[in-house]
């Protein structure tokens, strides 16, 4: 039996797919469904059209140039892309990337690959748990790394489980005075938070519309093709679409859907943002009130908005067990424990470990993602449950 539909606090995951952004699709299935390559006849044309403007609205968004976009199929791919196109052209001796443990898979995984070829990976630290910029990367430990010639750095913007913003800017600055480029993965910030590619000064940045009210199976990468351009090698070879890097009939119901997902975020963002934090904060002061000192927040203080996405909490209980905890809230909520979003067999939060979090405390934590549908009474029914739920299973456990 399918299980029964709980309020959904798991935003970091996904988010559905605003009905203003699914109008704006829906003629490109089927009354505008020409391919953007076929030059020779109107409905090719129509769907160029649709594809152009779509990938001018997002560059003007977000800063860039439209040719400076290279549609994929969601932010695993543009991560790939990004890191494993930009190694491809790494002299011999450069053959050194730096990357904090706190990235996602997308980006760990390539980067693992990257080792078994020869690279070298230097893991930059993070600032530990309890601190109140805890996840965040050390920049006297960058600057350290940097001595040793470096092709790239990677640093997310926005990480998908304790929300913690890095200081992106600073970062590139550093790298690119050592001739290091920068890739940023923006796959939780886009939408949530301003993005600007210039101010970041990176070099490359991936995200995903299904992060921010669009469709899933669509992203971009953004590639800086000025002062000076930076080149990749593409992973994927035909027809050559997307100037060469990327080849493969583009998905234009999906591109259309994410330029008017990330229109419509922008438009609301400043007021989400604030009525998220105002959420996330009421969501925490429940919990401690309750739970007190069973209640352990993870990663950045709450009251800095620069330090933390508005619609982030991870918290970690006391004294419960971390499987019997996450089915015990799932009965009353959608929420999850490390990231099920990041893959497809959960393991205990590398995220949480990385911040030297004890491995009791990892296993007992929840991560919730506060998003466009969640109200203040969900919040109050949220905090509820997870305190009945601790209080339930300390006490079984107390008394066994
Ligand atoms: C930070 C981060 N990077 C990359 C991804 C992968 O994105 P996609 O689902 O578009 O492949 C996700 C989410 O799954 C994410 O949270």
């Amino acid at each position: 039996m399918a299980p029964t539909k709980v309020p959904y606090l798991d935003h970091h995951a996904t988010t559905p797919v605003d009905l203003r952004v699914v109008e704006a699709m829906l003629p490109y299935f089927s009354q505008q469904f020409g391919n953007p390559a076929s030059v020779n006849h109107a409905y090719g044309y129509e769907a160029a059209e649709a594809v152009a403007a779509a990938r001018a609205q997002l560059a003007q968004a977000l800063g860039a140039e439209p040719r400076e976009l290279i549609f994929t199929s969601g932010a695993t791919e543009a991560n790939n892309l990004a890191i494993l196109g930009l190694a491809r052209r790494t002299p011999a001796q450069r053959r050194h990337i730096i990357a904090p443990r706190t990235e996602h898979p997308s980006v760990l995984d390539p980067l693992r690959y990257l080792q078994r070829q020869g690279f070298q990976i230097s893991w930059l630290r993070v600032q530990e748990h309890g601190k109140p910029d805890a996840g965040r990367v050390d920049l006297d430990h960058l600057e350290q790394l940097l001595q040793k010639p470096t092709a790239l750095v990677c640093v997310m913007l926005a990480n998908n489980e304790i929300g913690v913003i890095q200081p992106v800017e600073q970062v590139a600055q550093l790298a690119h005075r050592h001739g290091a480029l920068v890739h940023c993965d923006a796959t939780q910030a886009v939408g949530r938070i301003p993005v600007d590619v210039r101010r970041l000064e990176v070099d490359t940045l991936s995200f995903s519309a299904h992060k921010f009210y669009g469709p899933k199976g669509i992203g971009a990468l953004f590639l800086r093709r000025r002062d000076p351009p930076v080149r990749l090698e593409p992973l994927l070879y035909g027809g050559g679409h997307e100037r060469g890097l990327r080849s493969g009939t583009l998905n234009v119901p999906g591109i259309v859907g994410m330029a008017e997902a990330l229109k419509l975020a922008l438009q609301e963002l400043p007021q989400e943002s604030r009525r998220l934090a105002e959420l996330r904060n009421r969501l925490w002061s429940l919990l401690e009130e309750a739970l007190g000192d069973q209640v352990v927040l993870n990663g950045p203080v709450l009251d800095r908005p620069q330090l933390r996405l508005p619609g982030n909490l991870n918290c970690s209980f006391v004294g419960v067990e971390g499987d019997a905890l996450l089915v015990g809230v799932s009965q009353h909520l959608a929420v999850s424990s490390g990231s099920a979003c990041s893959t497809a067999e959960p393991e205990p939060s590398h995220v949480l470990r990385a911040l030297g979090l004890e491995d009791a405390l990892v296993r007992a934590s929840l991560r919730f993602g506060l998003g466009r549908s969640n109200t203040a009474e969900q919040i109050d029914q949220a905090a509820q449950a997870v305190v009945q739920v601790v209080r339930r299973l300390r006490s079984a456990s107390t008394c066994s």
